[in-house]
């Protein structure tokens, strides 16, 4: 979780900037770490679990012992499919797997299939040109801003928007739920603060529009400069998601 003790402000030294990358970069090895032992440990020793289970489930047994045990597999297929979520939530190796794009369409439907909300989404069709750290920035604070409009909202709908320029990449999220008044809401939690560090850190800005009962907009620019890995189009494809 980012920390309030290096919050990050428009006139910060360079030193500022480059211990919150440090920091960021920190965080995410710590968080990558923890997914790998969660996936290479506690998931290969749930699947060894199921293993043994059904092969008791296979035994001759009392009709006791047999509804246990469904019970028992029952169980444990909740937890394995918990435990890939929370995996899937951590790692941003989703990234390395899907790709950026596909990644933040996940996260979009994630919140549709959960929830009765209606969203747009209108990404570029391939961000593969984008250097680490700002894919790393942007999956991030989409989760955060998509965590705060399911938890906060009270939205029907909701928008994800990204789009690049030679120089800059602009992000836009925003729902038409009950609003908030940011002054107060710094003192809160620590979600829009770290979406505020991490665009700091990598040279950009953010801006969150909102009042009560007008729902809300973030917008995040970051600069490309040094930050393009591989030649890009950053051609548009809008999709609507649900
Ligand atoms: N989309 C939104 N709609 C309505 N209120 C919001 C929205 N996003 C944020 N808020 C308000 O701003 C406050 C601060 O958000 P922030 O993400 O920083 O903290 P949090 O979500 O309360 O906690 P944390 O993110 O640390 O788990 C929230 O408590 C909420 O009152
Ligand atoms: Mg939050």
């Amino acid at each position: 979780m980012p920390s309030k003790a290096v919050k990050s402000h428009a006139g910060e030294t360079p030193d500022m900037s480059e211990h919150s990358r440090q920091l960021l970069k920190a965080q995410e090895e710590e968080r990558r770490r923890i997914s790998r032992e969660l996936h290479d440990e506690t998931g290969q020793a749930l699947m060894v679990l199921r293993f043994h289970l059904e092969m008791l489930a296979a035994d001759n047994g009392s009709a006791e012992h047999k509804g246990k045990i469904e019970e028992s597999l029952e169980l444990l297929d909740r937890t394995i499919e918990g435990l890939r979520r929370t995996i899937a939530r951590l790692s941003p190796r989703v990234l390395e797997e899907l790709g950026l794009v596909s990644a933040i369409r996940r996260q979009v439907e994630i919140v549709t299939r959960h929830m009765e909300i209606r969203a747009a989404l209108d990404v570029p069709e391939d961000l593969r040109w984008l250097d680490h750290d700002l894919e790393v920035a942007i999956y991030r604070s989409i989760q955060e801003a998509l965590h705060n409009i399911a938890k906060h909202s009270r939205a029907e709908s909701f928008s994800v928007r990204l789009r690049t320029t030679d120089s800059r990449l602009s992000l836009q999220i925003a729902d038409d739920g009950v609003g908030f008044s940011p002054r107060a809401a710094q003192l809160r939690g620590f979600g829009l603060t770290g979406m505020r560090e991490r665009a700091a850190a990598l040279g950009g800005s953010m801006k969150v529009r909102s009042k009560p009962d007008q729902g809300t907009r973030i917008q995040i620019s970051f600069p490309l400069n040094g930050r393009k890995h591989r030649a890009g189009n950053g051609s548009l494809e809008r999709t609507a998601a649900a």
